[in-house]
């Protein structure tokens, strides 16, 4: 639809005949998954800028405040040299809401405004971006960058970039380069530069991986990004798999030039989150992030890094049930045991119960008499059942319970 106008975070946008987006699209623009301490993309986010601020102590500055996706080509194409025959830029790659505006597809497109702010020589951008992809348990049109960009005095090089306990010493002069060195830098320049940059990078992996392989194998790979000289890709070997975690490299140093950076040269790198949650908390498809399920959503606390459990696909069916100890008021030794209950369940419900819980105990101030209340999940793992199936079999857990137990139902 064209020459109409759309809404996204508040703001108007005049389409024209380029407008591509999807309503599914649209929707998902307005979750804001990383708005959740508790979401495990958030959780990743955080651990990341903790070791940053940890291991550079105030160099970092976290900036997340870019939410609203929508940029223009210019920020997310022209400003960092990608070419007008990119194929990045085709809308079949590209959701576009007009010729000149468009959904972002990486980071990288906020390096300018970041840069020209001055107000640190390390930041850390973390946004939902947009590319139209395949569709597969790895691949979703919207997902999570997080872009690094740190920035050294010309003057100070050496000291400035020098890092302690270093993993490994990188020399470009021995290893292949990722795309040539930038004219206007010269190899000890550069060296120093790469040398922070891996280092950086692989102290973080390391760092984060540090439960899952102690001896986790990384390697740099070549790369061109028409924003960074040279540039490399990082990958990290897990479980017998190669698996590519972000793109990095020298800022191009025009970039540094007209924002008001000419006397620094600096790195950046841009890494997928979903990716690396995917790996730590053992998420198998990306699908998952999106989940509004409490199943989902409840798994995970900020600061910690826990391995996903799954749980049916199907929809879950929430129902209570309460019932008072002892058939009479002045019942108030009478006992069951959890495990009983369960077996109840078990009994009416087989399978399609997917968890019991006690949720309520409490003693009645006058009478003395013990009230419980347990929770039922039914889910079934291979069909959705309706609402007068689950109603019948509660009604089951009711009567055998009415006739095991000395009870009285509330
Ligand atoms: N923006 C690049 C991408 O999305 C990654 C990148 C960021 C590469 C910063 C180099 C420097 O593929």
């Amino acid at each position: 639809e064209s020459g109409h106008y759309i809404q996204i975070c508040n703001e108007k946008y005049k389409t024209d005949q380029f407008n591509n987006l999807s309503t599914s699209i649209l929707q998902k623009i307005n979750v804001k998954l990383l708005k959740n301490e508790n979401h495990p993309l958030t959780i990743l986010k955080s651990l990341i800028e903790d070791h940053f601020e940890k291991n550079f102590k105030n160099q970092y500055m976290a900036v997340d405040n870019l939410l609203n996706p929508v940029v223009t080509a210019k920020q997310n194409f022209d400003d960092l040299f990608i070419h007008k025959n990119h194929p990045g830029r085709a809308p079949t790659d590209t959701y576009y809401i007009n010729e000149n505006q468009l959904l972002r597809t990486h980071t990288s497109a906020h390096q300018r405004e970041v840069l020209s702010s001055k107000l640190s020589d390390g930041y850390l951008i973390s946004a939902d971006v947009y590319r139209r992809d395949e569709i597969d348990v790895s691949h979703y049109p919207v997902f999570h960058q997080m872009e690094g960009i740190k920035l050294f005095s010309k003057s100070n090089l050496t000291e400035e970039s020098k890092i302690q306990n270093s993993v490994t010493k990188f020399n470009i002069k021995e290893e292949k380069k990722g795309g040539p060195i930038q004219t206007c830098h010269d190899l000890n320049e550069c060296d120093l530069v790469v040398n922070n940059l891996k280092k950086s990078l692989e102290g973080l992996i390391k760092e984060l991986f540090k439960n899952e392989d102690e001896n986790l194998q990384i390697r740099w790979i070549e790369a061109f990004f028409p924003f960074t000289s040279p540039s490399w890709e990082m990958e990290v070997l897990f479980r017998g798999k190669w698996l590519e975690l972000c793109g990095c490299g020298v800022i191009q140093q025009e970039i540094l030039n007209k924002t008001g950076n000419g006397d620094k040269v600096g790195w950046a790198f841009g890494l997928g989150l979903e990716r690396i949650a995917m790996v730590l908390f053992n998420i198998p498809d990306i699908r998952l992030f999106w989940s509004q399920d409490e199943r989902f959503l409840s798994q995970f606390k900020k600061g910690q890094i826990t391995q996903f459990q799954s749980f049916s696909k199907y929809p879950s069916c929430y129902k209570d049930i309460s019932f008072w100890l002892g058939k009479n008021k002045s019942d108030t030794n009478v006992n069951v045991h959890d495990n009983e209950i369960f077996d109840v369940v078990r009994d009416a419900a087989g399978d399609l119960a997917e968890d019991v819980k006690l949720i309520d105990e409490f003693t009645h101030p006058k009478t003395g008499r013990k009230s419980k209340c347990y929770r039922i999940n039914y889910c079934s793992l291979n069909r959705t059942f309706t609402n007068a199936e689950v109603d019948e079999i509660q009604n089951k857990v009711k009567d055998i319970m009415l006739k095991r137990f000395d009870i009285e139902l509330r």
